[in-house]
């Protein structure tokens, strides 16, 4: 990594008149209103903030019709934005226009003192230590759907690797959220919504507005669809809680959100709360997981030294027992593979964009109030300032003897205090199901191997299906 080259290349631009911080950060200039911008954007939203960075440096500013857009591509600056400025900021109103739809009024899209209550009161559910109790539930997930991977007794053979993680993570978050387990007609049903759901955001993520879901227009039927089905599982689980005589026999997330109460008045949250907190957690917590797992077992396959390497350590700490959540910590080469696969892969590879509600200064710069600013991840991710040969997997980078990323230059989970509230649980269900699917197989690259370019929706997935040959490891 070099520090050196880092902070000549942030020198700040000097303020052309010699007095105060310049206004204007360098940017491609504006024609045919930032059209051409926008559009290309959608076509390959990486790709164009890469090159945004390559040209015009760490903030760029473009201006697209009416809004003025800034690209923040350094960690201070990140870190400037999320972090020192974080009470200036809110999310862009489209994205959050768009997600509201979906997820309510729930704690991804509120703001202001309605998102401080509700965060506060989901933290709790989320704590280090209350996550490790969900470990056995993801446990019992895995094992029953791992031991499905393979058609009866056949050794080895072909498998589409995202239905393999959507249909785990999926029994992940409905046994940790309900204590359920999923039929395969529900989770087929829920992956698709899930799917669905996250294809048209994105789309409509790129619209001025958002057109009502009852015209006949493409997408809309199936968006309805995936959010009738998607609501009803939510729905059918929560009644059926309610209607319990000993609800609170429970030890699930559900549990958890029904007895949360605010500490600075006693406050519930309200039925509806409940649900969009239920809805967000569903979606949330179930494809960014499966993704980031589906690029692990793809680079894993590309690099069989390293899967070795994880073999081993699992073998040695585990002795082919079930992990918990004690063995973390002791099994730092799969820890360093799961976070140099967020690294090169982030599942949320741009995030929510902001709009600022005053003046603020980033760097040397003044960014006036009402613009909207991007931080994307996937570009300081493998920025070689910050990772030295960035396109290369190497999970070393994240030993715990290594030394660590400069601050806000890994930040798959975001940072600040929007920062994911579900990163514990995430990181420790990546850990428990790589691990017991390393002890039950080899992953191999088939003929021909898939090529899976990476494409943004809402999380950043293969453009294609991955399947990989699962070879069964023990005689069992
Ligand atoms: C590998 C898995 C995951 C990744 C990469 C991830 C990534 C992120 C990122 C980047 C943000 C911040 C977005 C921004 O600042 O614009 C976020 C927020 C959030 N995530 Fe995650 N997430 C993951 C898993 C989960 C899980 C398992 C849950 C819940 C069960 C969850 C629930 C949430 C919620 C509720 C927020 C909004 C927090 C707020 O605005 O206060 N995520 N996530």
């Amino acid at each position: 990594m070099n520090r050196m080259n880092a902070s000549l290349h942030l020198t700040p631009t000097p303020d052309p008149r010699g007095a105060g911080p310049a206004t204007d950060p360098p940017g491609p200039p504006t024609r045919w209103l930032g059209l051409p911008q926008l559009r290309a954007l959608r076509r390959d939203y990486l790709g164009f903030v890469t090159g945004l960075q390559r040209e015009h440096g760490d903030l760029t500013r473009m201006r697209i019709v009416h809004e003025r857009a800034y690209d923040l591509l350094s960690p201070e600056l990140v870190r400037e934005a999320l972090v020192d400025n974080a009470e200036h900021l809110i999310r862009w109103e489209r994205g959050i226009a768009v997600f509201e739809q979906v997820f309510g009024r729930s704690v991804l899209v509120t703001e202001g003192p309605l998102w401080q209550r509700q965060r506060r009161l989901l933290m709790p559910a989320f704590s280090p230590k209350r996550v490790a109790g969900y470990a056995s539930l993801m446990c019992q997930a895995a094992e029953e759907t791992l031991a499905q991977a393979l058609p009866p007794g056949q050794r080895q053979g072909l498998v589409a690797m995202e239905a393999l993680f959507s249909r785990l993570t999926m029994d992940v978050i409905l046994r940790t959220l309900f204590s359920h387990r999923a039929s395969a007609d529900e989770v087929q049903s829920a992956s698709w919504a899930t799917q669905t759901l996250s294809e048209t955001a994105m789309r409509e993520m790129f619209h001025p507005m958002t057109l009502p879901d009852w015209l006949p227009l493409p997408g809309k039927r199936a968006k309805r669809q995936a959010l009738r089905s998607l609501r009803g599982l939510i729905a059918r689980h929560i009644e059926a809680r309610r209607g319990q005589t000993q609800p609170d026999r429970h030890d699930d997330l559900l549990a958890r959100l029904l007895a949360a109460r605010d500490e600075s008045d006693g406050s519930a949250l309200s039925p509806t709360e409940v649900f969009d907190q239920c809805m967000v957690s569903f979606q949330a917590g179930h494809e960014t997981s499966a993704t980031a797992l589906l690029w692990w077992s793809l680079l894993l396959a590309r690099h069989p030294e390293v899967a070795q390497r994880l073999h081993t350590e699992v073998d040695q700490v585990l002795q082919g027992r079930l992990p918990g959540p004690q063995d973390v910590a002791a099994l730092p080469w799969l820890g360093a593979s799961l976070k140099e696969t967020l690294r090169l892969y982030p599942p949320v590879a741009a995030l929510m964009s902001r709009r600022t509600v005053r003046d603020i200064r980033l760097g040397h710069w003044q960014i006036p109030r009402g613009a909207v600013l991007r931080i994307t991840p996937w570009v300081l991710h493998r920025d070689p300032r910050w990772f030295s040969e960035p396109e290369d997997f190497r999970p070393e980078r994240f030993l715990p003897e290594a030394e660590p990323p400069v601050r806000g230059a890994w930040i798959p989970f975001g940072v600040g205090p929007r920062v994911c509230i579900g990163q514990h649980f995430a990181l420790l269900e990546m850990t428990v199901v790589a691990a017991m699917l390393l002890q039950r197989f080899r992953l191999v690259l088939p003929e021909p191997a898939p090529q899976a370019l990476p494409k943004m929706n809402v999380t950043l997935r293969p453009d294609g299906p991955v399947s990989l040959l699962l070879q069964a490891r023990s005689a069992g």
